[in-house]
């Protein structure tokens, strides 16, 4: 409905606009759910600016309208996001069409600046407290997928589960997920409780998942979230240009250019020129080649409209198998041993 109002008092630039972003699909979440989630799902991590970084006020209902009208049903926050602003956000755009959206949201940091060890963490009050707050905060009384942020080295496995088995039972909680957690860990939890989803760092210069995680998810059947499909901006080339980003701050989190990222973003804007695409898009639509669905970032409008570009680039096989081999990981015990004694039988 809004997306045609919209089109009504926008006129034809929007059209043409609204057109070329209508193409985003679902799919089936993971291999034991109905659930139609949408192939690309939208990070809220930078939806506000109570960090200090982010999509400023203006940006942010476009952004999500934007989003939700190309065909987009699947959000991903957590409380820690914008120390809570993100989950507030989130709750005003879905209040009125809860029903029409996935919300996957994590607790472990808190959405306090400085936490306190009894709420904060993976243990169950710290659980019980950040589900109340998320809840609050995205004004809903239940959430799609929830899960711990990352493992916090301290809490039991078993109390880990057992508290996410207790809020889905208490209507609370619709699927269970786990955010950065080591495979074994993750294989512990899956085999005692029905495990959905996995949410992981995954893309072209990111790819030590490959080694463990990405098997134990397709064994396990989980949908499997795939974050920073851009490596926070790195592969769409800009850096290189001299523009300026989240990577430029003074106290940059995660990525930073080095010889193996340069030798992957020229391959990138090689098959960029090839495809008449971005770099960033082509690094998109190789993770969209993944059995996975990308979580992208966008801080601007524009951002989310060239990332949804992506959803048109047709890679041919030799484009993807070009990108698989400059950018695979060493294996490692017992992976690479196993490739030379398996081959015996
Ligand atoms: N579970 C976890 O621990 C975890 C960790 C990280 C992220 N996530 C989730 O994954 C989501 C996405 O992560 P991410 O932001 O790292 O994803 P990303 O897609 O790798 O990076 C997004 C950033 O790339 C830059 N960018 C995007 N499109 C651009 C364009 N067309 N031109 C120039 N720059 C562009 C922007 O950076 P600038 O803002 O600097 O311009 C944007 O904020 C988050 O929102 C969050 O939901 C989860």
């Amino acid at each position: 409905m809004s997306f045609l109002i919209r089109l009504n008092l926008a006129g034809l630039d929007f059209i043409r606009l609204a057109e070329e972003l209508w193409s985003m699909k679902n799919k089936l979440f993971g291999k034991h759910t109905g659930l139609p989630a949408s192939e690309i799902i939208l990070g809220a991590a930078s939806l506000g600016e109570r960090r200090g970084y982010g999509a400023i006020a203006e940006e942010i209902p476009k952004i999500l309208a934007a989003y939700a009208d190309a065909g987009g049903n699947f959000i991903d926050v957590a409380d820690q996001y914008q120390f809570g602003e993100a989950e507030e956000i989130v709750g005003r755009f879905i209040e009125p069409q809860r029903h029409n959206f996935i919300i996957c949201t994590k607790y472990t940091r808190s959405s306090e600046r400085d936490p306190f060890p009894t709420n904060s963490g993976n243990h169950r009050k710290a659980m019980r407290q950040a589900i109340e707050g998320s809840l609050k905060r995205l004004k809903t009384d239940y959430i799609d997928i929830y899960m711990p942020h990352f493992d916090d080295g301290l809490t039991p496995i078993e109390e880990i589960t057992r508290g996410l088995e207790d809020l889905v039972k208490a209507g609370k909680v619709l699927y269970t997920g786990l955010a950065n957690f080591p495979a074994w860990k993750a294989a512990a939890i899956a085999t005692t409780i029905p495990l959905t989803a996995l949410q992981i760092e995954y893309n072209l210069v990111q790819r030590t998942a490959d080694r463990e995680l990405m098997g134990m998810a397709n064994h396990f059947g989980l949908g499997t979230m795939l974050y920073s499909p851009l490596a926070g901006g790195l592969l769409t080339g800009k850096y290189r240009k001299g523009s300026a980003g989240r990577l430029t701050l003074s106290s940059p989190d995660g990525y930073q250019e080095n010889a193996a990222t340069q030798a992957i973003i020229d391959q990138l804007e090689r098959i960029a020129a090839e495809v008449e695409a971005a770099p960033g898009q082509v690094a998109l639509a190789w993770v969209l080649t993944q059995n996975a669905f990308p979580i992208i970032g966008a801080r601007t409008l524009a951002h989310l409209q060239d990332g949804l570009k992506a959803l048109e680039i047709r890679l041919n096989p030799d484009q993807v198998a070009h990108l698989d081999n400059i950018s695979t990981v060493t294996m490692g015990y017992p992976h690479d041993l196993l490739r030379t004694v398996q081959k015996i039988y």
